[in-house]
């Protein structure tokens, strides 16, 4: 007899992103350019302090365990960070160093949710979210926000949405799908709301760094005194220092919660990679003109995608303040016939794009939002300036 699976294999589904960059990369062996915005990973190369940071680890053989939630080095670099930049006095027992910062939210899930309980994710949400936290045995209650409301939950909506069995809210400003910054007044709003109910936040801050224009992120457990004890802050350094593979994210977490998420860690995966943390010292506390370099960069490619939207027909986008992607409002071709392929849905755009255009793009139904595709502006100039081309051609078939 086949071994059986356990049923809570049937809870998750492969992560629609990396599929889509799967279903990329398939075309390429094949020899076929693909024109690839599917994947949210910036194409810079880790700065070189970074990169020496590593070898320096190395050779001076820092390639042992180190303690599972991190070497206190680092846990410490990120504490202060809090503690000076966001003005958050936090503590190096708070933090947790994992394996990034999607290791990082399925560790706080862990520590917080189980079956019986829910968690509220205001949708377009990060594909990850919902499905990690079924894993935990939770339920997920996806609240829309349309795009009328700047694709930002409201007080009032919270509110209405929150049960006895809540035990979590999940946010996440700048915002992956939609690159959407929340003011410091919104989600001070939110945070009242919140703090009139025994529901925790959960607050993925991992594009912190990435704003345009006067587009500022907020630390949500800096609003108000009371969230620091209810409130568990993501971050990392994959996205703002260009090390997505380093697979360095911490968790900011009331001690009790941090102490959990570290001794899970030591019966599941033990330390992160000891070199990785050496070098996510180095991004933290080293010198940052690179930082400023790559946001230089993605402002550019922000401007340019904005541009070439208008140029794309009925297709609209809500402009990005941060993150790195454009969500575009693809749904005016739902109904139409391109190219021979019935367009019902995003999945059945995204695919036509990719088939019969070679652009890669991610659809919206992955993240909550039916009606949209998200493209990646963390790609260089020429290949996004193809990618339109293509796109234009494609939708005036
Ligand atoms: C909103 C959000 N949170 C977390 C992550 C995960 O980051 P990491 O690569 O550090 O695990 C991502 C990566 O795409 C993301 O977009």
């Amino acid at each position: 007899m086949a071994l059986a699976l356990a049923t809570r294999s049937s809870l998750i589904a492969p992560s629609a992103t990396l599929a889509m960059g799967a279903e990329a990369k398939k075309l390429k062996a094949r020899g076929i350019e693909v024109l690839d915005f599917a994947l949210g990973e910036p194409d810079f190369d880790t700065p070189a302090n970074i990169q020496q940071a590593a070898i320096r680890a190395m050779q001076l053989g820092q390639t042992h365990y180190t303690p599972p939630a991190g070497i206190s080095e680092l846990r410490s670099a990120v504490a202060e960070l809090y503690t000076r930049q966001h003005g958050l006095a936090t503590d190096a027992a708070q933090v947790v160093i994992s394996n990034g910062a999607k290791h990082s939210i399925h560790n706080a899930l862990m520590a917080v949710c189980g079956p019986g309980d829910e968690v509220i994710i205001p949708a377009p949400y990060w594909v990850s979210y919902s499905d990690l936290v079924k894993l935990t045995g939770a339920e997920p209650v996806i609240l829309a926000t349309p795009e009328e409301s700047g694709f930002k939950l409201t007080p009032e909506q919270f509110l209405a949405a929150v049960t006895r069995r809540t035990r979590l809210l999940m946010i996440n400003s700048p915002s992956n799908p939609t690159g959407v910054v929340y003011s410091r007044d919104e989600l001070a709003a939110l945070a009242d709301a919140v703090l009139t109910t025994d529901v925790g936040v959960l607050s993925d801050e991992i594009y912190e760094q990435l704003t345009y224009g006067d587009a500022r992120a907020t630390c949500f457990a800096t609003l108000r005194p009371e969230l620091a004890d209810r409130t568990i802050t993501i971050s990392g350094v994959s996205k703002t220092y260009a090390m997505t593979g380093w697979r360095i994210g911490w968790a900011v977490a009331p001690v009790s919660v941090a102490k959990f998420m570290g001794d899970l860690q030591s019966q599941e995966t033990s330390n992160p990679c000891s070199i990785s943390q050496w070098a996510a010292l180095e991004a933290i506390t080293g010198p940052q003109d690179s930082v400023a370099v790559m946001k230089a960069e993605f402002q550019k490619r922000r401007q340019y995608v904005l541009e070439r939207i208008k140029g794309l027909p009925d297709v609209t986008c809500l402009p990005p303040g941060g993150a790195f992607y454009a969500f575009m409002n693809v749904s005016a071709h739902f109904g139409r016939t391109i190219r021979g392929r019935p367009i019902k849905n995003s999945t059945d755009f995204c695919m036509a794009a990719l088939s019969e255009a070679s652009v890669a793009l991610v659809m919206g139904s992955a993240f909550g939002a039916e009606g949209y595709a998200r493209m990646s502006f963390a790609t260089d100039l020429k290949t996004l300036e193809k990618g339109f081309d293509a796109l234009e051609k494609f939708l005036a078939a």
